[in-house]
């Protein structure tokens, strides 16, 4: 029997969604074949609002197409708080019919603002001050009379809410309903209550703190930003076995209280008086006669809308490594992970006892605790204990960036800590893990796994630039370098979906973008930030083929355009205004943030950027007339680039390793002076010895236009190179995240000023997206986005290398790009999801050479097409799994020649060694190694410098191989 099955099926991302507010979610599903070349022919959809599908509301009939993903609902109007079951079943190419899937729903939520019956209530400020620093605790009891079918909660708030039903929390998430653009926007939840009901009695009970809305944001000391009162809004929808309804929702006749929680801040912390819990406060026959009463406030903010983001939640817990008590006396716990979130304790203590918890990331270079880089963060979690017994106690509306945690007043601490009452609890946005990446060199390992945790902890459901100092913000330039590595790692279809719309509604009218969505500092439009309008929306499209967010969000990207636009008085140069530059680049004047690439430079190379990825936008949405203009508009900036930067004889103007990058991964220069730029930049690189003087906007595409301009060695250098300024330089220095300075930590031990220094700021993570793309070569043919054509081809990166396994799970499925090489011989385990084809490159390969699954090539089952090329095999392949095999004809050593560069032979001890036997003063004279090293060995004969022979030369490259043949056969 075959298999054909539709699996993984998602509205709108989400499987079996409950708040759904839109009037045509769209369904995408995988499928799951064991046929190789498994193609969707045709499908058909059935959507019922019966489990039974007796009666479907929507059938498609058989509808001959390929598509699987995002396909509209297109049935009858659909109704609120109604659940929608679907079900899918498939054609395949080989005429094959699946089964219906198993069926999954999705639930609508409110669909129309007008449902919304309850009020906004906040405590009376009469009672109760609205600026008073306690969270406040809402209650509610009324009764039900029969037997409950179903019940939804629909809540959002202002500030920061918990819900409880009849004494238990309702739902995982943390930090509802989530950081929105306020003013603008909010979202609610939508919570399935009906199990938590009861025949007769029942309490809703609502924490409510002030969070991102009223709370300590950015670093000048602002609150209230959004509004000064915290208020909740919600209802709950009854419904009875008998097809009656009844709604509780918030009202006048709620009561309230303050409660143990006595401050609650995002940077600050938590201070929890234990003696002032109120035992049973959300069940019934609690006593709330000393409760103060409610009243109605104004609706904060214009629209709400349905959960659009992943909740946050705990996703990992994790146990501390150690204790120890530091030179300056501090007793220390270490989680051995610099982790976001909050630390969950038990401790057994008298009455009135204050444990107090201060989260940092590192340790100085004397092994005392660090929290200078907190700047005005506290970070500082407070606990009284009651003195009853066993006391539990986790934070509740905060969360800190940290690895360690000063313990302060934990009974019997002076003796050690005992370390199985403390767990570090691992909070951020729930997104699916999507991304594997593993290589035979565990720094590298190191490096994936410090990207990852750098994405987790600054993906709280906006993408901040830091977890743990006074910001904590939406940076735009940070999250535009990022994104195409977090797509890879995480699914974050949902969450920059929510993003974006942020972005677009924070949009200034003149088209200018705020430094950071939600805009909660002022200035706007930098180069390279604001250009995230245009950049996220893009790679959202491209991962997941979401054509109805790039529709959605075309105007705002076209608005940022036509922004720069009318900036100064060039309309192809953007020349005038504040940018950030290549922020952090280390190429800029003693101890300044900004790199020395000029702001004229990186603003219109950007300004081309966007605009063509805006061309192809208006292209992907059948937008013609755009394509034209557009088109139009940036031949014109990259005329004017070429007029303003680029030499009459095709030298780059400006000598910084960021200007020659984005030069190149901008396609602004062509031809030979494509190569001499590429050539130049390479040189630079090799100036530094192979390190890296970029920022922000060089660094994620440096190893990438390296690698694509044929200096890939120099790239797979800089990805090795363990000395600073390099990404491995802080794995040396034990980094568990990616650090937001090169040199956060100096090579002695000392620190980056306490100003701006982050060690967990993914911006430099974005080297992941090259370590997927080419040195796993997993990438796609952006033609036919989300994956549906799959491109794989590496570009191996030597005998440190020799082993690289990348999986993405795409929308269709898992893709494995696993490249295995030994000296003889080159193994690639590939997956291929059905419903996608794959180009495939085998790198060095021969066609006869070459066995799948032990089977020549010619026998193997499966291939739409296979040609030899300079660069090895090349195959079209549909989806499945598959084994390639043949020889490594290059081995995985290095091989000398005459062309060898005379810094590759010094990178090395040994052979090192070798080189200046012969040429003693390469070794002792540092001005003439500076001469020599970017020469070839060729180039050093006969020259006064060095004295070397051509047969001396022969000789050296001779040892060179024999060393590099005993290190290889080491290594297998
Ligand atoms: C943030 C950055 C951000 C930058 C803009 C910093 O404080 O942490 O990552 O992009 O400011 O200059």
């Amino acid at each position: 029997m075959t298999i054909l099955q539709v699996t993984n099926l998602t509205c709108e991302y989400r499987t079996n969604p409950l708040g759904i507010d839109l009037n045509q979610p769209r369904l995408s599903w995988r499928i799951e074949s064991d046929r190789r070349g498994t193609l969707q022919h045709s499908y058909k959809i059935q959507v019922s609002l019966t489990e039974g599908f007796e009666n479907p509301l929507w059938d498609t009939g058989v509808i001959e197409s390929d598509q699987s993903l995002h396909i509209e609902y297109d049935g009858p109007s659909l109704v609120s708080r109604t659940r929608y079951y679907y079900r899918i079943k498939v054609w395949d190419n080989f005429g094959r019919e699946s089964n219906w899937c198993d069926i999954s729903w999705w639930e609508t939520a409110l669909l129309d603002s007008s449902e919304w019956k309850a009020s906004w209530i906040t405590p009376n400020p009469e009672e109760i001050h609205p600026q008073a620093e306690p969270t406040f605790m809402l209650r509610k009891q009324f009764e039900l009379k029969k037997q409950i079918e179903s019940a939804r909660i629909y809540a959002t708030g202002v500030g920061l809410y918990e819900l409880y039903l009849n004494g238990n929390k309702v739902g995982d998430e943390l930090l509802a309903p989530g950081w929105t653009s306020y003013h603008k926007r909010i979202q609610y939840q939508t919570y399935d209550v009906t199990a938590d009901l009861n025949i007769n009695n029942n309490v809703i009970g609502v924490m409510l703190a002030d969070g991102w809305y009223k709370g300590n944001l950015a670093w000048e000391n602002k609150r209230h930003i959004y509004g000064e009162q915290r208020a909740v809004m919600l209802q709950l929808h009854v419904r009875y076995d008998d097809g009656t309804e009844d709604v509780i929702t918030s009202d006048p006749t709620w009561k309230t209280s303050t409660g143990p929680i006595l401050y609650s801040e995002i940077y600050h912390g938590e201070t929890y008086d234990a003696r002032l819990e109120q035992v049973g406060w959300s069940e019934e026959n609690f006593d709330d006669k000393a409760w103060k009463g409610v009243v109605i406030c104004q609706p904060p903010v214009t629209r709400i809308v349905a959960q659009e983001n992943n909740p946050v939640r705990v996703t990992e817990t994790i146990r501390p490594i150690s204790s120890f008590v530091t030179p300056e006396g501090d007793r220390v716990i270490d989680f051995g992970q610099n982790m976001v979130g909050r630390i969950r304790f038990t401790v057994n203590a008298p009455e009135g006892t204050e444990i107090v918890l201060k989260h940092a990331e590192v340790l100085d270079k004397n092994g005392n605790i660090y929290f200078g880089n907190l700047r005005t963060a506290k970070q500082t979690v407070k606990y009284i204990a009651k003195g009853t017994g066993t006391e539990i106690y986790a934070p509740y509306f905060t969360f800190q960036g940290f690895r360690y945690a000063k313990v302060e007043g934990y009974p019997g601490q002076e003796n050690g800590l005992p370390l199985e009452n403390f767990v570090g609890e691992v909070i951020h946005s729930d997104m699916e893990l999507t991304g594997e990446f593993e290589t035979s060199n565990s720094m590298v390992n190191q490096l994936q796994q410090n990207i990852v945790w750098g994405q987790r902890g600054n993906f709280v459901d906006v993408p901040t630039d830091c977890p743990q100092r006074d910001e904590r913000l939406g940076w735009t330039g940070d999250a535009q370098v990022f994104i195409r590595t977090a797509l890879f790692n995480y699914h974050g279809g949902q969450f920059f979906t929510k993003w974006v719309r942020d972005l677009k509604a924070d949009q200034l009218p003149d088209g200018g973008v705020p430094f950071v969505i939600p805009q909660v500092v002022d200035g706007a439009s930098s180069a390279a930030w604001g250009d995230a309008a245009v950049i996220c929306p893009w790679n959202v499209y491209l991962n997941y083929g979401d054509e109805r967010l790039l529709a959605e969000q075309y105007d705002s990207m076209k608005a940022w355009v036509e922004y720069i636009r009318v900036q100064g008085e060039n309309e192809y140069l953007w020349n005038t205004g504040f940018h950030f530059g290549d922020w952090l680049g280390l190429d800029g004047k003693e101890d300044s943030y900004y790199g020395a690439t000029p702001n004229d430079l990186v603003a219109t190379a950007f300004y081309a950027y966007s605009t063509r990825l805006l061309r192809d936008s208006a292209a992907v949405l059948s937008k013609a007339e755009d394509v034209q203009a557009y088109g139009e508009l940036l031949e014109n900036i990259i005329q004017e680039f070429k007029n303003e930067f680029v030499t009459k004889n095709g030298r780059l103007a400006v000598s910084t390793q960021t200007a020659h990058v984005v030069a190149l991964m901008f396609d602004l220069v062509e031809g030979k002076v494509r190569e001499r730029i590429a050539h130049d930049l390479n040189e630079l690189v090799l100036d530094h010895d192979y390190h890296l003087t970029t920022g922000f906007v060089g660094t994620p595409y440096l190893c990438f236009v390296l690698s694509i301009t044929g200096y890939h060695e120099t790239a797979v250098k800089l990805l090795l190179q363990k000395t600073y300024p390099s990404w491995l330089y802080s794995v040396t220095k034990g980094a568990t995240t990616i650090w937001e300075h090169w040199d956060g930590i100096k090579p002695d031990g000392s620190f980056w000023s306490d100003d701006m220094n982050s060690y967990n700021h993914y911006a430099y993570g974005a080297i992941g997206d090259w370590m997927y793309r080419v040195l796993a070569g997993l990438d796609m043919d952006e033609a036919k986005p989300a994956y549906k054509r799959i491109r794989i081809q590496p570009k191996f990166g030597g005998k440190e290398l020799t082993f690289i396994r990348a999986s993405h799970y795409s929308m269709y499925g898992k893709i494995t790009s696993s490249w295995n090489l030994s000296n003889e011989e080159v193994t690639a385990e590939l997956e291929i999801p059905a419903n996608t084809t794959a180009q495939i490159l085998l790198p060095n390969a021969k066609l006869e050479d070459v066995k799948e699954s032990n089977k020549a090539l010619v026998d193997m089952d499966s291939i739409i097409d296979i040609y030899q090329t300079e660069d090895g095999v090349s195959l079209e392949i549909g989806s499945g799994s598959y084994c390639f095999v043949y020889p490594n004809e290059k081995g995985i050593g290095l091989v000398y020649t005459p062309d060898t560069k005379v810094i590759d032979i010094l990178a090395d001890e040994k052979t090192a060694k070798v080189l200046v036997s012969y040429i003693p003063k390469i070794g002792s004279n540092t001005s003439i190694l500076a001469s020599l090293k970017k020469l070839k060995l060729g180039e050093l004969v006969d020259q006064p410098l060095t004295n070397l022979s051509f047969e001396q030369m022969e000789e050296v490259i001779e040892k060179l191989n024999q060393f590099e043949r005993e290190t290889v056969a080491l290594k297998q």
